[in-house]
C-alpha cells in the first residue's frame, strides 16, 4: 500500500467543493468517515484497532502494555481547523500507515510493539481545547469539565461523542496506555517555510513555543444602527476593534504573535449594534513570560476600552501548552539515524501546537517535518510535494525501524 493510494482515499473526506479547504471536526460526519478510513486501512495492514476512552484511535502492530517492551507511537490528528489545508494532522498518519506497509513488504519484525494514535480534537475547532484528545490522555484536562464543553450549537462533547456510539463517562486519563509507551514519534507538514529555506526535505523539531487561547466576551446593549446617538450607544464591537489593534501592537512589541481568527458578533444584524462579541486570541512567544506580557497588554487596552463605552468585559484562558523541548535523547538518536542514512534533517523549531508537544509532559516525544514550500497551513492553500512526502516516509520509515528494532 503506497503513501499516493493512502493519500488518495482520504482526500475527498470532508472537503469543500469551492475552497479545496477541509472541514473536519470531531465528532461530525467526515469525522466519522475519517474513522472509517482508519479503521479499514489499519485493518488491511493486519494491524489491531481501539478507540481509548477519550476518542483517540490506536492501531497495533504487536501488543503495548506491561510486560512487553514499550511500544514505539507514532501518528497525528484527521480533524481540521475550518476550511483546513490537507495535510495539517492527516500527512503524519496517513505516512505512519505508508511507513508501517513498507517495514512489513521488507519484512521487518518489530522487537517493540508498534502503534498509529489519530488523536481526536487537535485543533479544539468544535469544542475549543487545542489537543483535547492528547490532554485528556494524559490527565491534564479535568474529565467533568471536557464532557461540558460545548460547540457552537451548544451540544456539549459528552453528548456528540454519545451520538458517535461512545460512552462519555470513559473520558480521563489512561495511565495504564500511557505506560505501555515508549516514545511517541510525530510526522507533520511544517506551519512555515524554514525547510524550504534550507533547501531540505525533511527536519526534526527542537521544540515548541509556549502558547494559548484566550476568549474575550465582550457585552454591549443591542440597539437600532438608524437612531441610536452615538454617545448614547454600548457597542461592544469598538472595544473589540481596539483590543485587536493592541494585540498586533503587543506582538510586535515583544517579538511574539497574537491573532484573533475567530470573532462572533450576536446577534448579528447589519443594521443593529451588536449586544455581544465574543472574540479568540490566541497568542504564542519565545518564552512563557513573554507571552504574559503580551496577555497583559491585550488584556488591559480590552478593559480600558469596555469601560470607555460602557460595555462589560471578560477574559478567561481556554488552553495553554507551556514550551515544550523535545526530548534531547531521543532527537539525536533520530537526527544520527537520518543522517547515517543519508537523509539530511536540519533541526528546527515551531510555533504551532501538536499533541507531541502535550505528550512530552508525560513521555518521550520527537517530531518530523516534511517541506512546506510556501510556507501557508490552516488554509486550503496548504501544500507538500509528492516527493517531500515519499521522503517523509522514508525518514519515518528509518526512525520506526531504528527505534523498534533489536
Ligand atoms: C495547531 O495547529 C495549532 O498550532 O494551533
Ligand atoms: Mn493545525
Ligand atoms: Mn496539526
Amino acid at each position: 500500500m503506497s503513501f499516493a493510494e493512502l493519500w488518495a482515499e482520504l482526500l475527498p473526506v470532508g472537503r469543500d467543493e469551492h475552497t479545496g479547504g477541509y472541514w473536519r471536526f470531531s465528532w461530525t460526519e467526515p469525522d466519522a468517515a475519517c474513522r472509517g478510513w482508519f479503521a479499514r486501512t489499519a485493518a488491511s495492514l493486519g494491524l489491531r484497532t481501539d478507540c481509548d476512552g477519550n476518542g483517540n484511535l490506536w492501531a497495533w502492530w504487536g501488543t503495548p502494555g506491561p510486560g512487553s517492551a514499550s511500544a514505539i507511537v507514532t501518528g497525528s490528528h484527521l480533524d481540521s481547523v475550518p476550511d483546513g489545508g490537507a495535510f495539517d494532522g492527516p500527512l503524519g498518519i496517513v505516512s505512519a500507515f505508508a511507513s508501517i506497509a513498507q517495514l512489513r513488504n521488507e519484512g521487518f519484525l518489530p522487537a517493540r510493539p508498534i502503534g498509529v494514535a489519530a488523536f481526536t480534537e487537535e485543533e479544539g475547532g468544535r469544542f475549543g481545547v487545542a489537543c483535547l484528545g492528547s490532554r485528556l490522555l494524559a490527565g491534564l484536562v479535568d474529565p467533568d469539565t471536557a464532557r461540558d464543553l460545548s460547540d457552537q450549537d451548544g451540544i456539549t462533547l459528552a453528548s456528540a461523542m454519545r451520538a458517535a456510539g461512545r460512552d462519555p463517562a470513559l473520558i480521563g486519563p489512561d495511565e495504564k496506555l500511557l505506560a505501555g509507551i515508549g516514545a511517541y514519534v510525530e510526522l507533520h507538514i511544517e506551519q512555515g517555510s524554514a525547510l524550504d529555506g534550507m533547501g531540505a526535505a525533511i527536519g526534526v523539531g527542537d521544540g515548541i513555543w509556549p502558547h494559548g487561547r484566550w476568549r474575550l466576551d465582550f457585552t454591549g446593549r443591542a440597539d437600532h444602527a438608524g437612531t441610536t446617538r452615538l454617545p448614547d450607544r454600548r457597542d461592544p464591537m469598538l472595544p473589540f476593534a481596539a483590543t485587536a489593534l493592541a494585540a498586533r501592537q503587543a506582538a510586535t512589541d515583544h517579538g511574539a504573535l497574537a491573532t484573533f481568527g475567530k470573532v462572533i458578533a450576536e446577534p448579528g444584524a447589519a443594521n443593529a449594534i451588536s449586544s455581544s462579541v465574543h472574540a479568540w486570541l490566541d497568542a504564542r512567544a519565545p518564552e512563557a513570560s513573554v507571552l504574559d506580557l503580551v496577555v497583559a497588554a491585550v488584556s488591559e487596552v480590552a478593559a480600558e476600552a469596555a469601560a470607555m463605552h460602557g460595555v462589560g468585559f471578560e477574559l478567561r484562558q481556554e488552553s495553554f501548552t507551556p514550551l515544550v523541548s523535545f526530548d534531547q535523547v531521543l532527537r539525536d538518536r533520530i537526527a544520527g539515524v537520518l543522517a547515517a542514512a543519508g537523509q539530511q534533517a536540519p533541526v528546527l523549531p515551531t510555533g504551532a501546537g501538536h499533541d507531541a508537544g502535550v505528550l512530552a509532559a508525560r513521555i518521550p516525544t520527537a517530531m518530523l517535518f516534511v517541506r512546506n514550500p510556501t510556507g501557508v497551513s490552516h488554509s486550503p492553500a496548504e501544500h507538500a510535494e509528492p516527493a517531500d512526502c515519499e521522503a517523509g516516509v522514508a525518514a519515518l520509515t528509518t526512525v520506526l525501524a531504528d527505534l523498534a528494532g533489536r
